[in-house]
C-alpha cells in the first residue's frame, strides 16, 4: 500500500494565515497539521509516502518532514501546478503509484481513529470513511440504504440526502489511477474525489466505514480552532 498526503490547494479561506505558509503547515495546537495525517498513515503501516504540495511554499515541506528518516518512512514530493482537483492526485501520482493500490488523505483532515486494520486487510476495490455530522454542506455527502449500503454520493450538494461526510481518507485499488484518467472537471473545474467513490459504487466494490472518534476538516478558521481545542483537551486526560 502506497500512501499520499494532498497537502496543495490555496487556503484562501485562511487568509491571511496562508500568507504566511501552506494550510497543512499551520499549527494545530503543538504541532504542524500535516503531522496528523502524516501519523495516521504511518499507524495504518504505509511506509511509502508522497506529499503532493503547491509550488510556491514547497522548500517549508522539505524542511520540515525532509526524507522521512525521523519518522522511519520514506517520504517523497510532487508539484501539483494549480489545485485542479483531490482527484488529480492519481494521475500526478502514477509513477509513484506504480502497480501498488494507495492510501490518500487530505492534508488538512485529522482524525482520532486508528485505520490500519483497514489498511492493513484492505484487497480490492475502494473504502472510505464517513462521518455525521452538522454541516454535512460543506463536504461530499454519502446516502445509505437500511442496509448500510451506500446509495448515492454527492459533492457539496444544496439538497444535502443524508448528515453523514465523505471524509479525506480513501483507500483505492490501483483502478483508481485509470478511473482518473477518464473523469473531466466538474462544474467547478475540478477532478472531483466524489465521483471516483461513486464509480467504485457502481462496480459494487465500495465498502463504506463510519468514523467512530472525533474528525476534523481545518479547512476553516473555525475548524481549525475547534481541532486544536479538541486535542489541547484530549492531551490534558
Ligand atoms: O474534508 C473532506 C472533504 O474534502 C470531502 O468531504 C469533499 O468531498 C472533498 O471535495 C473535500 O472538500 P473541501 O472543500 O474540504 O476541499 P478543499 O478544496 O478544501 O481541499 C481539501 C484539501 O486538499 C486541502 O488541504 C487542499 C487540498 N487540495 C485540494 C484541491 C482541490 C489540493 O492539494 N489540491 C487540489 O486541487
Amino acid at each position: 500500500m502506497k500512501g499520499i498526503i494532498l497537502a496543495g490547494g490555496s487556503g484562501t479561506r485562511l487568509m491571511p494565515l496562508t500568507k504566511i505558509t501552506s494550510k497543512q503547515l499551520l499549527p494545530v495546537y503543538d504541532k504542524p497539521m500535516i503531522f496528523y495525517p502524516l501519523e495516521t498513515l504511518i499507524q495504518g503501516g504505509v511506509k511509502d509516502i508522497l506529499v503532493i504540495i503547491a509550488p510556491q511554499y514547497a522548500g517549508h515541506f522539505l524542511n520540515l518532514l525532509g526524507s522521512g528518516q525521523e519518522w522511519g518512512v520514506k517520504i517523497s514530493y510532487e508539484i501539483q501546478d494549480e489545485p485542479k482537483g483531490i482527484a488529480q492526485s492519481f494521475l500526478i501520482a502514477d509513477t509513484f503509484i506504480g502497480d501498488d493500490d494507495v492510501a490518500l488523505i487530505l492534508g488538512d483532515n485529522i482524525y482520532e481513529d486508528d485505520f490500519s486494520s483497514s489498511i492493513r486487510s484492505f484487497e480490492k476495490g475502494a473504502q472510505i470513511f464517513c462521518k455525521k455530522v452538522s454541516d454535512v454542506q460543506r463536504f461530499g455527502v454519502v446516502e445509505f440504504d437500511e442496509n448500510g449500503q451506500v446509495l448515492s454520493i454527492e459533492e457539496k450538494p444544496d439538497a444535502p440526502k443524508s448528515d453523514y461526510a465523505h471524509t479525506g481518507l480513501y483507500i483505492y485499488d490501483n483502478s483508481v489511477i485509470e478511473k482518473a484518467r477518464h473523469l473531466k472537471p466538474s462544474a467547478r473545474g475540478e477532478l472531483e474525489i466524489t465521483e471516483i467513490s461513486d464509480q467504485y459504487r457502481k462496480e459494487g466494490t465500495l465498502k463504506a466505514n463510519i468514523v467512530e472518534g472525533c474528525w476534523f476538516d481545518c479547512g476553516t478558521h473555525d475548524s481549525l480552532l475547534e481541532a486544536s481545542n479538541h486535542i489541547q483537551k484530549s492531551k490534558q486526560i
